[in-house]
C-alpha cells in the first residue's frame, strides 16, 4: 500500500519535474541548468560551455558531414569522429589493392592526408532567439499557409543578413516546440576536410551488426580528419596550398579515466526526437508502424543474408546497404520493446487525463485546449491506414532497388518530354543522373534485387487494401500466382537492369529515348505505385500531419502552462545541444546487470567465439594484448575500451565529445544500448544509456597499434 502510494507520488513528480538526466538542452540557455549540472559535479560555468564573445567549448565542435558530430583535438585542426561517420570517405579511398577499410590508414605526414570532395564540417558561430521577430506579425486569424509565408519572409531576410557577416557563413532559422519559438543558427562551413587516420574495420567496426546497438561493446569506433583553411584561417575550397585550420578552441584529452557516478557531458548535434507525441502516436508507432517496417526489413535482410553468405562479391557490394538497413531495423525492434516495457501508452494517457482535467478548470483554458485531445483521437484514427501505405511505399516499394532507381529518372523524363525543354537544364540533369547510374551499378546485384522485388510485391499485395494497389498486382496473381515468376519476367525485360543500355539511352536523351524509359516495365510499375499514392494518399496524409503539427504547437504550449515549474527541453532537430548525466551500469533484464565499462579483455573473449565473423580483431591487436604491451594506456593490467552513461542522445550524436566535469575529453559517443532506444520518445534513467568509446582506447590504437606518434604529439594529453 505504502509502496503504491510512493510510486504514484514519485511518478507524478517525475512527470511534472522532468528527470535529471533527461534532455538535450540549448547551449545558449544552459544557464538555466547550470546549478543542477554543478550539483551533479560540473566544474564549468555556462560561459565556458557557450559564449559568443569568448572562445568556448562550442568552438571545438562541428557538425560532421551533415549527420554526425566531430570535435577538434589539436591546435592544428585535427578532428576525431566515429569510424561509422567517416565510413563513406574511408570506403571511397579504398580499392582492392589499397583497402583502407580492411587495413586502416595513418597519414605519416600532412602531405599524405587524403582530400574528400563533398565532405564539409560546420562550426556554430552563434545562435539567436528570433521568436519575437518571427512571430511579430502573426495573427491568430491567419491560415497556416499565411503564417508559414510570413515566417519564411522574416527568416529569409534574417538569414540573408547573417550570411554576409563572415566568410563561409551559412544560416538558418529553425522552429522549436512545434513553432512556439524560433532560433537562428549561424554556421561557418569548411569544405577542405582530409582523412588523417582510421583503424581497420576489424577495430573501427569490431562487433559489426552483431553488436550494433548492444552493450557490452568493444568497438574502436573512431576516425581522424583534419580541417584545412586558407592562409587567413578562413574556409576555402580544397587547394594544395591550404593550411591546417587553427581552431578557436580544441579539447584537451584526459587520461584520468572514469568511475561510476562521474559527471559526463555530451555536446553535439542530435537529429530527431519526439518526446511530446500523444498516446495515439505511440500506439501507432509500436502497434502498427514499427512492426510492419520491421517485418518488411526482416524479409529483405534474410534475402541479403542468403546471398552474402554464399557469395563474397555480393557480400562486399551489399556491406554498406546491409549495415544501413539493419541499423534502423534493429533500433525499431529495441524501441518497440522499450516502449512496451515502459508501458508508454498508459503513461501518455495518464498525462493526457491530467491535461484534460487541467484544461477543464476554467473557460479560457477550455476554449484554448479543450478540443485538442478529441481532435488528436480523430486525426490519428484517420491517419493510421494512410500511414500504413506510406510505410509500405518507403519500405516495400522503395526497398526494391530497381524501383527506387527508376524513381530517380522521373524528373529527367518529364523534362525530356516537354516540347520546349531547356537544353542546358536537361543536360545538367542528365549529367547528374549519369553519375548516379554509375555509382548505382557498382553496388547492385540483380539476383538479390529480383528476389527482394518478388517478396516485397507479395507483401504489398497481401497487406494493403485492394483499392490502394496497382492493378497489375491483382491481375498478375490471378493469371499466374507466382511472385518469382513475375520478378523473373520483369527483370528479364527491363532496360533499367542493364547499365550499358541505360547509359546509352541517357547519353542522347530526347523524347524518343524518354518514351522508351517510360514504357519500360520497371518504370511503369514504379509509376503505378506512385500514381496511386499521389492520388489517394499523399494529399490527405500531409493535410493530417500538418494539422497535427498545429495541434502539437498548441498542446505543447498548454503543457508548458500546466507545469510552469518544469524545464522543457525542445525536441532534437539537428541543432547543437548539451546532454548531461552520469557514468553507470544498469539492469536491462531479469537476472542481468550491466557493468559500466568494457576492456580489451572482452575483445579477446569475443574473438574466441570463432564462428562469428564480426569478432575477428587484427592479429597485431591481439599480440599487444597477449604481451600486455599497453604503454601508458594500461589500467589495472588492461585497456579500457568503452563505457556507458545516462546522457540523453540520439542519431546525430555519433562522434560527439564526451566531457568530464572539467570539460576535458574522456570519450567519443557512438551508440545507445538496445534497451535504451525508446529514448527518442520516452527517456527513462533506469534504462537509457549512451555508449562512448573510452578516449584511452583511441589513444592506445593510434599510439601502440598504429605507431602514429606524430598524431599523439599534436594532442594535449592530461595525465
Ligand atoms: N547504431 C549506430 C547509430 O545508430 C550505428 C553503428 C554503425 N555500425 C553498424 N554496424 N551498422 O547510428
Ligand atoms: N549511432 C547513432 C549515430 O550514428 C547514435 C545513436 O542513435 O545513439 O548518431
Amino acid at each position: 500500500m505504502r509502496k503504491t502510494f510512493l510510486f504514484v507520488v514519485l511518478s507524478l513528480f517525475l512527470v511534472f519535474k522532468g528527470i535529471a538526466d533527461e534532455g538535450m538542452w540549448i547551449p545558449m540557455l544552459i544557464g538555466k541548468n547550470i546549478a543542477e549540472m554543478q550539483r551533479m559535479g560540473l566544474k564549468l560555468t555556462a560561459e565556458d560551455l557557450y559564449s559568443v564573445n569568448n572562445a568556448s567549448l562550442k568552438d571545438a565542435i562541428v557538425q560532421f558531414g551533415g549527420g554526425c558530430t566531430g570535435e577538434l583535438i589539436s591546435a592544428e585542426g585535427l578532428l576525431i569522429t566515429n569510424h561509422h561517420c567517416g565510413y563513406p570517405e574511408i570506403q571511397s579511398h579504398s580499392t582492392v589493392d589499397h583497402n583502407l577499410l580492411a587495413n586502416g590508414f595513418w597519414a605519416a605526414s600532412k602531405a599524405e592526408e587524403l582530400p574528400n570532395p563533398g565532405l564539409s564540417v560546420r562550426f556554430l558561430v552563434r545562435m539567436d532567439d528570433v521568436t519575437n521577430l518571427v512571430l511579430k506579425n502573426i495573427a491568430p486569424s491567419m491560415t497556416e499557409q499565411e503564417r508559414a509565408k510570413r515566417i519564411r519572409q522574416v527568416a529569409d531576410s534574417l538569414v540573408a543578413k547573417a550570411e554576409k557577416e563572415g566568410i563561409g557563413y551559412e544560416a538558418n532559422v529553425r522552429p522549436f516546440y512545434y513553432g512556439n519559438q524560433y532560433y537562428m543558427f549561424v554556421y561557418q562551413v569548411f569544405e577542405d576536410v582530409r582523412l588523417v587516420g582510421t583503424p581497420p574495420e576489424s577495430i573501427g567496426k569490431f562487433g559489426g551488426d552483431t553488436d550494433n546497438w548492444v552493450w557490452p561493446r568493444h568497438t574502436g569506433d573512431f576516425s581522424l580528419f583534419r580541417i584545412y583553411a586558407d592562409k587567413n584561417n578562413n574556409p576555402a575550397p580544397y587547394s594544395p596550398s591550404n593550411v591546417p585550420y587553427k581552431p578557436k578552441k580544441f579539447f584537451k584529452i584526459s587520461m584520468k579515466g572514469i568511475k561510476e557516478g562521474d559527471f559526463t557531458l555530451v555536446y553535439g548535434f542530435p537529429g530527431r526526437t519526439q518526446q511530446f507525441i500523444t498516446s495515439h502516436a505511440v500506439r501507432l508507432l509500436i502497434d502498427q508502424s514499427n512492426p510492419h517496417k520491421i517485418n518488411l526489413r526482416d524479409i529483405r535482410l534474410s534475402i541479403f543474408n542468403k546471398f552474402t553468405e554464399s557469395n563474397d562479391t555480393i557480400a562486399i557490394k551489399y556491406a554498406a546497404k546491409h549495415a544501413r538497413v539493419a541499423n534502423a531495423w534493429k533500433k525499431w525492434i529495441g524501441e518497440t520493446m522499450g516502449l512496451r516495457r515502459l508501458d508508454a501508452v498508459s503513461k501518455k494517457q495518464e498525462q493526457e487525463s491530467m491535461f484534460a482535467a487541467w484544461a477543464a478548470t476554467n473557460p479560457e483554458l477550455k476554449e484554448r485546449y479543450g478540443w485538442l485531445l478529441p481532435t488528436f483521437d480523430r486525426l490519428y484514427a484517420e491517419l493510421a491506414p494512410l500511414s500504413l501505405v506510406v510505410d509500405y511505399r518507403n519500405e516495400a516499394v522503395y526497398g526494391v532497388e530497381m524501383l527506387s532507381f527508376a524513381s530517380r529518372f522521373e524528373r529527367l523524363l518529364s523534362m525530356a518530354l516537354e516540347p520546349n525543354a531547356d537544353k542546358a537544364k536537361l543536360a545538367e540533369q542528365r549529367n547528374k543522373l549519369v553519375e548516379y547510374v554509375r555509382d548505382f551499378f557498382k553496388d547492385f546485384d540483380l539476383s538479390v534485387d529480383r528476389e527482394v522485388f518478388a517478396a516485397m510485391m507479395q507483401a504489398y499485395y497481401e497487406r494493403i487494401p485492394q483499392k490502394l494497389q496497382p492493378e497489375f498486382l491483382g491481375k498478375f496473381i490471378q493469371q499466374s500466382g507466382n511472385w518469382r515468376e513475375l520478378a523473373r519476367q520483369i527483370y528479364s525485360q527491363t532496360a533499367f537492369a542493364d547499365s550499358v543500355r541505360v547509359l546509352t539511352l541517357l547519353n542522347d536523351i530526347d523524347s524518343t529515348n524518354a518514351r522508351e524509359f517510360l514504357n519500360d516495365p520497371v518504370f511503369s510499375i514504379y509509376f503505378e505505385f506512385e500514381d496511386l499514392y499521389r492520388k489517394n494518399v499523399q494529399k490527405r496524409y500531409f493535410e493530417i500531419t500538418d494539422s497535427l503539427d498545429i495541434l502539437y504547437r498548441t498542446y505543447v504550449e498548454g503543457l508548458m502552462r500546466m507545469q510552469p515549474d518544469k524545464r522543457f527541453f525542445p525536441d532534437a532537430n539537428s541543432t547543437l545541444r548539451i546532454a548531461y548525466g552520469k557514468v553507470g551500469g544498469f539492469a536491462p533484464r531479469d537476472g542481468v546487470v550491466y557493468d559500466y565499462y568494457t576492456t580489451i579483455n572482452g575483445i579477446y573473449e569475443k574473438s574466441q567465439q570463432r564462428d562469428v565473423p564480426d569478432y575477428v580483431p587484427p592479429k597485431r591487436l591481439m599480440e599487444l594484448y597477449q604481451a600486455k604491451d599497453f604503454g601508458p594506456y594500461a589500467v589495472n593490467g588492461t585497456v579500457p575500451v568503452a563505457f556507458i552513461a545516462s546522457n540523453h542522445t540520439t542519431g546525430g550524436n555519433s562522434g560527439s565529445p564526451v566531457l568530464d566535469a572539467e570539460g576535458n575529453l574522456i570519450g567519443v559517443n557512438f551508440d545507445r544500448c538496445w534497451e535504451s532506444t525508446m529514448s527518442d520518445v520516452m527517456f527513462d534513467p533506469n534504462y537509457c544509456r549512451n555508449i562512448s568509446l573510452d578516449i584511452r582506447y583511441a589513444l592506445f590504437v593510434i599510439d601502440k597499434y598504429a605507431g602514429a606518434k606524430n598524431l599523439i604529439n599534436e594532442m594535449v594529453i592530461l595525465q
